[in-house]
């Protein structure tokens, strides 16, 4: 995982509107959140995890086959985010691809990508959620700015013909009857960036919060348990269930659908505010590193957001990788810059070889 260095309390964003600490606790659950400095992008957040996973996994940039970044604030609309993280990894031999389901996303893009490595088509794959919120969050609104806060988590995932691990179900929904509950309905093709639609304010996250809450306690628990019996497993032989960070009330709320005591919820809300796609990485990373999640536990993740989208997986931790050889990546990443280097040079020379400027049939 890899969250900004700056903190944003409570008590700093109640400079900013009008709310309280004690408002937003007993609402939320959220104590504070990270806040990207000026030089990190969702890019380099997400760069940053990927190398922390892949240093983890043991795994050499050259040997992953495919890379997803799910997220809802990416470096552009165009080229993929995951472009760039691949090219800031050295990843030579993968193919790389964004995926937007809001919140659920890294859900969705796990799945994808235990799906591709099943069929065969690739072997390794790096997961990551990667989120900027802060920049699309309207600093005014107190609807909003109170809940979302920047970071990312990145998971890899290795084909293995001998431990049984990883994916075991899954389950992907979407309801777009329910889109304007939570947007960004600037810079689309339904309203392209102009100066009214900077003025309207169409660039922000746009949210109806109660509806979005009824919605969330509605599904929660329902999909926990749609997944745990496509696996095949009875919910008591679930150790942790690893929810989407969003509200402490909600979570508490799927806790007493599940009726599951909450010490088996995984919960950092409190930290990093909601976010989107990179709260259940980041909540799976700490509690690894906290030592609770043990190879071999079966864990729910879950999660809802925009769409609207929600859905559910139960996974088998395989994690630490202790017997492969560990991995240098630094010269990977050094190499990766050098190599970026060379191929924009190398571009701008065969554009003069060829004639700058000149379509394909001059
Ligand atoms: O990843 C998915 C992203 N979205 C979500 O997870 C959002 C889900 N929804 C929520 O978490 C909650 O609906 C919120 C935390 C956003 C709001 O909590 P709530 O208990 O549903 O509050 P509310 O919207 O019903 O508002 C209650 C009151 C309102 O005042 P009135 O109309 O009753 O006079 C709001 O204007 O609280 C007011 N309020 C605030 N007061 C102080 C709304 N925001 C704030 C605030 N500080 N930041």
């Amino acid at each position: 995982m890899a969250v900004p260095e700056k903190v944003l309390t409570n008590a700093d964003i109640a400079q900013l509107v009008d709310t309280s600490d004690e408002w937003i606790r007993s609402r939320t659950g959220i104590e504070q959140r990270h806040i990207a400095a000026k030089n990190q992008t969702t890019a380099s957040l997400a760069t940053d995890a990927a190398v922390k996973a892949l240093r983890m996994a043991k795994l050499r940039p050259d040997e992953v086959d495919l890379i997803i970044v799910s997220t809802s604030s990416p470096e552009h609309i165009f080229p993929a985010t995951a472009s760039l993280v691949q090219d800031r990894l050295g990843a030579e031999n993968a193919g790389a691809f964004d995926l937007s389901a809001a919140c659920s996303g890294f859900i969705y893009a796990l799945n994808m990508a235990s799906q591709a490595i099943r069929t065969g088509a690739v072997k390794s794959a790096v997961v990551i959620g990667a989120e900027t919120l802060s920049r699309i969050v309207d600093w005014n609104d107190r609807n909003t700015c109170i809940l979302f806060g920047d970071g990312a988590g990145a998971f890899v995932l290795q084909a293995d013909e001998t431990e049984v691990g990883g994916v075991l179900s899954s389950v992907m929904r979407s309801d777009g009857s329910g889109g304007s509950l939570l947007s960004l309905p600037g810079g689309g093709s339904a309203h392209p960036a102009t100066s009214q639609t900077v003025l309207d304010g169409l660039h922000f996250i746009h949210m109806n919060g109660r509806e979005v809450y009824r919605f969330a306690t509605r599904v929660m628990a329902a999909a926990s348990e749609e997944a745990v019996e496509k696996a095949g497993m009875e919910m008591d032989q679930i150790q942790w269930i690893i929810p989407h960070q969003a509200n402490l009330r909600i979570i508490e709320a799927a806790a007493r659908g599940l009726k599951m005591p909450m010490e088996q919820f995984i919960v950092n809300v409190n930290k990093y505010g909601n976010t989107s796609t990179a709260s259940i990485p980041i909540a799976a990373v700490e509690a690894a590193e906290k030592g609770q999640l043990q190879r071999g536990d079966n864990i729910v993740i879950v999660g809802f957001g925009a769409g609207l989208t929600w859905g559910s997986a139960v996974v088998r931790w395989t994690g630490p990788f202790e017997d492969a050889p560990s991995v240098r990546l630094t010269p990977f990443r050094r190499a990766a810059r050098v190599r970026s280097v060379l191929r924009r040079i190398w571009r701008f020379i065969e554009g003069v070889i060829w004639g700058r400027g000149k379509g394909p049939s001059a």
